[in-house]
Order: structure tokens, then sequence, then C-alpha cells
């Protein structure tokens, strides 16, 4: 066997999402061929790669299949990223990821807080960002207590949980104080958060918005070249029609729709096992098809995921829990509909890496 074969057989593993073999994507290097013994580096787009062991699978397979008798493949990842590199607050953060909703209550922080823990268990440098200053939830909800610290004249670092680095009002002030400010107030506290944090390199930052369409989704929206947004509404008409109205919000802004979230959407009876449909499951994936918009899964409604988050457990605590499961895959789940946002701005750009099958659906040009 010589590279040359190698390289051939390896351009029959294609990576599903992009449709294109893992040569033509330029994510084979340092392959060395001795005898039968193959070694080489496979580079992903996102460490949550929900392809990831298919990919080195079927690798193994297709070499093995030729007759290597020992192949070895290093994996490693790097993140593309969607946020534009001359930003000097944003320029270290890869991509920006907004978490909204229509009403309050419908689980956006618990989704913001586990898909930042999520994509950090997979090891992507993770930073989340509580952009609802009225109702910080974040650092009760990460188990985060300690205060950022002043790392110089005007800049803070933030606090770090599970290395994830957090910031939210709710670290700034004593428990129980309530925040009573104009909106403009809360316009500059979201600006600086931004400016003022010193975030370092990150891969993924999710940001957890207040409900609705007010001043703190508005000034995320236009303060930071969002990646995306993604909606989280429960499957009842009164959650479902108001989180339309934000997706319109991000369509307007000309911020693509990573996607849409089901949360609460069954209950898992205790008893016999069986599914309670309590708000009217599958109603989101059905609009979200109206809406041309993906779908991005469905939480159920799971009183150990409520415990862990009034207790400040992580993820990693429960894995084994329904809405955990959930959690975990719609993570990975967005990390791909990142990477795919990446190649296609590339495209757009006109750099390499397009030529891609699948698009996410862009906000109309205007
Ligand atoms: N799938 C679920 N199962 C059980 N409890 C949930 C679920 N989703 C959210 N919760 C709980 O509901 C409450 C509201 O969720 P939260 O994420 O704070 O909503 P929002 O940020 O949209 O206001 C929290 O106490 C949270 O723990
Ligand atoms: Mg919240």
């Amino acid at each position: 066997m010589n590279e040359e074969e190698v390289l051939a057989a390896l351009r029959r593993v294609v990576d599903p999402d992009l449709g294109k073999d893992i040569v033509t994507l330029g994510w084979v290097s340092d392959l060395k061929v001795d005898g039968g013994a193959v070694s080489f580096t496979l580079k992903l787009t996102t460490p949550a790669c929900p392809f990831q062991q298919d990919l080195v699978r079927q690798s193994k397979e297709v070499l093995e299949a030729m007759g290597a008798s020992r192949v070895q493949v290093n994996v490693v990842y790097d993140v593309p990223r969607t946020t534009p590199a001359d930003n000097l607050a944003t320029h270290k953060i890869r991509n920006i990821i907004a978490v909204g909703s229509g009403k309050g209550g419908v689980g956006k922080s618990t989704v913001a807080v586990n898909l930042a823990v999520a994509l950090a268990m997979t090891g992507a440098r993770v930073g989340l960002l509580d952009a609802d200053i009225y109702g910080a939830s974040v650092p009760l909800m990460i188990g985060a207590n300690t205060p950022p610290e002043v790392a110089g004249e005007n800049l803070l670092k933030p606090t770090e949980v599970a290395g994830i680095k957090v910031m939210s009002v709710g670290l700034l002030v004593p428990p129980g104080t309530p925040i009573i400010w104009r909106g403009a107030l809360v316009t500059k506290a979201i600006q600086e958060f931004i400016a003022n944090v010193d975030w370092g390199e990150l891969d993924y930052m999710i940001v957890d918005l207040p409900p609705g369409t007010g001043d703190a989704p508005l000034t995320v929206a236009q303060n930071l070249k969002l990646t995306g947004a993604i909606i989280v509404t429960t499957p009842q008409r009164a959650s479902l029609e108001v989180a339309l109205k934000t997706l319109t919000m991000f369509r307007k802004l000309e911020v693509p729709i990573i996607g849409i979230v089901e949360n609460m959407s069954y209950l898992v009876c205790p008893h016999c096992g069986r599914e309670i449909d309590v708000f009217g499951k599958g109603s989101v994936e059905t609009v979200a098809r109206h809406m041309q918009v993906p779908f991005l899964g469905s939480i159920p409604i799971d009183p150990r995921l409520r415990e862990a988050e009034d207790n400040g457990e992580l993820l990693v605590d429960f894995q084994d829990s329904p809405a955990a499961k959930a959690l975990m895959d719609i993570a990975r789940r967005v990390a791909s509909k990142v990477s795919l946002l990446a190649y296609s701005r590339k495209k757009e750009e006109g750099e390499e890496g397009g030529g891609l099958s699948a698009f996410l659906p862009m906000p109309p040009k205007r």
C-alpha cells in the first residue's frame, strides 16, 4: 500500500452533513504508511461532531478491506469561525449562539446552560453569557457562586465552572438583589459584558436571552455578529405563537435560525412508564417544518432536570436521565449546524470549503 492508494480509499468516507469525503474536505493530514500500518490525523470541525465515531470506524473499515493490518486515527478539532475576525471585542470568539423564546419559563436558561455544559464536556472551549438581566438564573443553574475577578482596568475575568466561562449580573450583586434598571442600562450592561470581559479564546459562546423581543435580545442581535439563534418553546399554542414572533424578530435582524427546540414535550409516568402528553407533543416540529427552520429535538419533562438545576448540578451528574440525553443530542445537532453555517459563509466569501449539498436556512437578503 502506498499513500495514494490510502487516500483514494479514504475518499470513500463521506461526512453526512457536508456530503463530501474527508480527503476532499482537507481533514486528513500526517499520513504515514509503513507496510500494513497506517496512521493519520483526522481534523474535525467540532469535538461535538455527531459522526466522529462513524467516520473513524469507516476509515478503519475501508483501509482494513484493502489489507491494512493496523490503522491509527488521531482525531483533532478546529472549530471554524462564523464571527467577523476584525471585531475587536469578539475576534477571539469563534461562534456566538443566542437562545431565545417568546415566553418566560419555557426552558431557555435550561437549554442555554446545558448546551454550554454539553459542548464543554466534549472538550470545546465554551463561554456562557447571561443576557437576562432582570431574571438572571444562569449562576443558580450552573452552580456558580464566586464573583468575577478584576483582571485590569475596566476588565473582568469571567467566573469558571466546569471549564465554562460564565458572566451574569447575578454574579455581581448579592443574591436576592433585584435589578431595577431602565432599558438603557440593560443595553449598557450587555455591551459591557462583551467589551469589558476577558473571555479569551472560545469555540462557542452561548447567550441566554430574556423572553420576548425587548431591549436585551435587540442589543445582543445588534451588537454581536451572531452565528445564529435557537428558539425554545413548549408545545402549546400560547407559548408557540409568541415564540414565532421572536423567530421573526431574528429573521428581520438577519440572524440565521439554527433551529427550534420543543421543551416539556411530554412526561414519562414514573409509575407505568407511559408517555403523558401534557402540552401537545409534536406541534413544534410541525411548525418548524412549516417555517422552514431546523427542528433540533424535544426534551421531556423530567423532575431530575429541575432538581439538578435548582441545586446547581451539571449535566455530567445525571447523564442517564431522559432529559439529559435529549440535551446532549441537541448540543451535537447545534454543533454540526454551526459547522455547516461556517462552511456556507466561507463559500459566500469565496474561500475554500464550499460546494456543500446542504445549507442552513439563511434569512432573506435585503
Ligand atoms: N424539561 C424540563 N423538565 C423539568 N423541568 C424543567 C424542564 N425544562 C425546564 N424546567 C424547569 O422549569 C423552570 C423554568 O425553566 P428555565 O430554563 O428557567 O426557563 P426560562 O429561562 O425560559 O425562563 C426551571 O425551574 C427549570 O428547572
Ligand atoms: Mg431564563
